[in-house]
């Protein structure tokens, strides 16, 4: 541009300038594309604006007022529309209005183990130093595994209808872990050291310390020479590892057609004189190691079964077995 264009030339430039200044602002698509159009049209320096307001010198008198009074109607408009490039590029800092990012944040909530799952992964681990490996068999299981196998005869009170939950076909729910006691020892020859970790039913009343469905560890050490010492010897040494140093159990002599001779093991239930049942224990049959084709003058070996709520609960000192249940939060997130 030199002195010799003529004053409608540079009015002319003025009007490009507004339309694509204009432009330039309402299609920037983000803050950045913003400021580049602003450095191009409003810049100090070099923009496009300062160099038509410098060009002004250029313009022939008469046309000077004129060209003055356009241009400012053109940085006018142009400064218009950067502002309302910023207010749409402002608006998100506009919805976070109020947000004090100094305040402490706040830690999303986790999720943990059920106490139950937690008491059952303690004792495998308990029982895994004791030399015990884990062994499974099912709920749904056939009356064979569940009575018959285990030298409880037909007219046993344990088989009543009323005591357990039949299926067609053969079939129950399990009434005890027991059950796989059989299926280990009839897949393996001794020596034998499992537990079995599972759930089993009995239309027992719910009460605070009975439920219909609940959880058992079975134990089954066979070898030559295993003796009730060894059983009572163990089952001391987990009682006092799992509930402390100071946990009082008693073996009182019962009876279970599977293991002879047979004791019920109690522990001292949450300080008190009460005494509660922890589950059965006994040397095995040589019945049972006969259906399982074992030789019971070669072999001998104890079994146990303990009730894993009652466990739990003398462990957390809970009172009640139906919390178990529940699902309620306030108290699951005490464990
Ligand atoms: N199965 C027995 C019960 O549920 C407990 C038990 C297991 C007793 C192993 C002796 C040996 O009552």
């Amino acid at each position: 541009m030199g002195p010799l264009e003529s004053a409608s030339d540079s009015m002319a430039e003025l009007d490009a300038l507004e339309a694509e200044g204009v432009k330039a602002f309402h299609s920037a698509a983000n803050a950045d594309e913003l400021e580049t159009a602003r450095i191009a049209f409003l810049g100090q320096k070099q923009g496009r604006v300062k160099s038509a307001q410098e060009r002004i010198k250029t313009i022939p008198s008469d046309a000077k007022k004129a060209y003055g009074q356009r241009f400012n109607a053109v940085r006018g408009a142009l400064e218009n529309a950067w502002e309302d490039g910023k207010k749409r590029f402002d608006k998100p800092a506009a919805i976070i209005q109020g947000l004090d990012v100094t305040l402490p944040g706040r830690a999303p909530r986790l999720g943990h183990l059920h106490p139950l799952t937690q008491t059952a992964t303690e004792l495998i681990d308990l029982f895994g130093r004791f030399g015990f490996s884990v062994a499974r068999g099912p709920e749904v299981e056939d009356v064979f595994h569940n009575f018959d196998a285990l030298n409880i005869p037909d007219s046993h009170p344990a088989r009543d209808p009323l005591d357990n939950f039949y299926l067609p076909g053969g079939f129950m729910l399990r009434s005890q872990t027991s059950t796989v006691q059989i299926r280990v020892m009839e897949k393996q020859p001794p020596p034998v050291r499992v537990i079995a970790i599972g759930r089993v039913y009995r239309p027992d009343t719910v009460d605070a310390t009975h439920s219909f469905m609940f959880h058992q560890i079975e134990g089954l050490m066979v070898d030559r020479k295993v003796t009730m010492a060894d059983l009572k010897t163990v089952l001391r040494l987990f009682a006092q590892s799992y509930l402390g140093e100071d946990v009082k159990i008693r073996f009182r002599p019962s009876f279970f057609p599977f293991t002879e001779p047979s004791v019920e093991v109690d522990m001292q239930w949450h300080g008190g004189d009460r005494w509660v049942e922890m589950g059965g224990a006994g040397m095995v049959d040589p019945n049972v190691f006969r259906a399982v084709g074992y030789d019971p003058d070669k072999y001998s070996g104890f079994a146990f079964g303990l009730g894993i709520e009652r466990l739990c609960m003398r462990r957390h000192g809970i009172d009640d077995i139906r919390l178990l249940y529940k699902n309620d939060t306030r108290f699951l997130e005490q464990f």
